[in-house]
């Protein structure tokens, strides 16, 4: 008994002094702390969130680093390259559990990513002691209960003009405002005032007649108080209708209709996976595509009829993973989706049979646009790329490069050969997707751009990010915002 106690006290002490590099894995260790739990440590339940969170991007999927899949729990049971990486009882003899607390090289994740938190990794560690057990029941889907997002958490994930472009429409953190100062900027634009002039004029407080919200009245906070916001969970998705009647709003699990003029609730439309980060009108106004799905899982397309609510065509397994971007064809006989597999891919509609797929992307794919012709299509890749595909020949015409983050958003503008995208990189390009070259860079935001919206003119453009405010370009030539909108304090 002495004895294992001073073996312990001296390991403790040389632990103690050591500097944190001289650790085996180069790096601090995790700290560890010791949970207090009571009743067993289930996988899909307490596990099977930190490895989606934290491992899947690079241990499921098309992506097995290490030989690992971390997808289900039979194939995590499986190992790596390295034999099992899990000993059932026994955490410390466990690869997973010695890379994971950083003790043993390569320190996972990797230093460049979000390391596991202590409590996370003593959750890990007790279920690898409690037998490392499968989850119990058929499998089932954690109940997710949401709260609103932090009011110091307002990204903007997406715009879009009004058909009539009297109206700029912002997702902003969980609410949706309608901005109607575009309508100034476009008659200073026709009166051909000088840009400085412009300036003054637009930059004059927001009042309630030039700024609305979409507020759905239903919504309570999680102190019981009406929460002034159009979704509980982060917008993620706008698109309004071809006749500028409807706007769509997508958020966690649902899809609201509201109408544009009134501001009013129209319908909600439940029953999605996760959350719905793609929406698309069909051109005649009677479709809504939606897109989404679990990570890692399956991607989710979903088609509604827009009068009725009710799924017209649900895409079975679209994309093995989440989609991101979905585009109707200018005639609204194909539908384009792209998605967190890599792939770009086409759809007939309203039958659903997959036509053409296109494979190039070497990351996950973020937006898709048809050109008008419908000969071509534009994607936007997490690996800083876009891609013009050409649609007949079924294979890629050209890569766009030049932008050094992921690229957010992809639109063809109007009729022509003109692709506009937004960036990781905080800019914004127009490009001649028949050639490549770059026409115009738009600088100067302060963040990570989610959001693009170009009228079919191509003279205003509007893109936003993840700092909240929004920025709006008039004119074919102005590089300088016409008008700043900023986020909330
Ligand atoms: C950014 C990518 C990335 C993330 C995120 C990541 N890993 Fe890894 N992982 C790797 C790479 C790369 C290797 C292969 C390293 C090598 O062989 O040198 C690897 C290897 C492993 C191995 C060894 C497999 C074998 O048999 O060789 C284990 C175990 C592992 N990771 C666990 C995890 C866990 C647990 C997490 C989350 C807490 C995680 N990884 C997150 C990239 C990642």
């Amino acid at each position: 008994m002495i004895n294992i106690g001073m073996t312990v006290a001296f390991s403790l002490m040389g632990f103690a002094a050591d500097p944190p590099a001289a650790n085996p894995a180069g790096v601090p260790p995790i700290k560890i702390v010791k949970i207090d739990r009571k009743e067993p440590v289930l996988y899909d339940k307490d596990i099977e969130p930190i490895f989606v969170n934290k491992c899947a991007f690079c241990h499921s999927g098309n992506i097995k680093e290490g030989k690992l899949d971390m997808a289900t729990h039979e194939s995590l049971m499986k190992g790596g390259k390295k034999g099992p990486s899990i000993i059932p009882g026994k955490s410390d003899e466990s690869l997973l559990y010695k890379l994971s607390a950083k003790v043993m090289r390569p320190a996972m994740p990797p230093k460049s990513e979000e390391p596991l938190t202590p409590e996370e990794l003593a959750l890990i560690k007790l279920w690898i002691d409690q037998g490392a057990k499968a989850p119990t029941a058929a499998r089932v889907r954690p109940k997710i209960v949401l709260t609103p997002p932090p009011a110091s958490v307002h990204p903007v994930r997406a715009l879009a003009f009004s058909p009539d472009k009297s109206v700029l429409a912002i997702a902003r953190g969980n609410t949706v405002l309608l901005n109607s100062q575009i309508h100034p900027i476009l008659a200073n634009l026709a009166h051909r005032h000088p840009l400085a002039r412009l300036q003054v004029l637009l930059n004059e407080p927001l009042s309630v007649a030039t700024q609305r919200a979409l507020v759905d009245s239903s919504l309570k906070g999680p102190d019981g108080k009406p929460l002034a916001a159009a979704h509980l969970g982060l917008v993620e998705a706008i698109a309004i209708s071809p006749d500028g009647k409807l706007i769509a709003t997508g958020s966690f699990q649902e899809v609201v209709l509201w109408d544009l003029k009134q501001g009013t609730l129209v319908r909600r439309v439940g029953g999605f996976a996760d959350r719905v980060v793609a929406l698309a009108f069909s051109p005649d106004g009677k479709l809504l595509a939606t897109g989404g799905g679990a990570p890692t899982e399956d991607g989710e397309v979903k088609i509604l009829d827009v009068s009725s609510g009710k799924v017209v065509l649900d895409i079975k397994s679209p994309h093995s993973d989440t989609v991101f971007g979905l585009a109707f064809s200018a005639d609204g006989k194909m539908l384009a989706s792209c998605g967190a597999d890599k792939f770009v891919k086409t759809w007939e509609i309203p039958s659903g049979k997959a036509l053409k797929s296109f494979e190039g992307h070497t990351h996950h794919v973020l937006d898709v646009s048809w050109k008008s012709d419908g000969k071509f299509l534009a994607s936007a890749g997490a690996d800083n790329v876009i891609k013009v595909w050409n649609f007949e020949a079924g294979e890629q015409a050209r890569t766009l490069t030049g932008h050094t983050k992921q690229v957010s958003r992809v639109v063809f503008v109007g009729a022509t050969p003109t692709i506009a995208t937004c960036s990781g990189d905080q800019s914004v390009r127009v490009w001649n997707s028949e050639n490549g070259g770059v026409q115009r860079t738009l600088t100067g935001f302060p963040d990570y751009l989610h959001a693009l919206a170009v009228t079919p003119d191509g003279l205003l453009i509007a893109a936003a990010g993840e700092d909240g405010s929004v920025r709006i370009f008039a004119g074919a030539n102005n590089n300088q915002p016409a008008r700043v909108i900023p986020a909330p304090n």
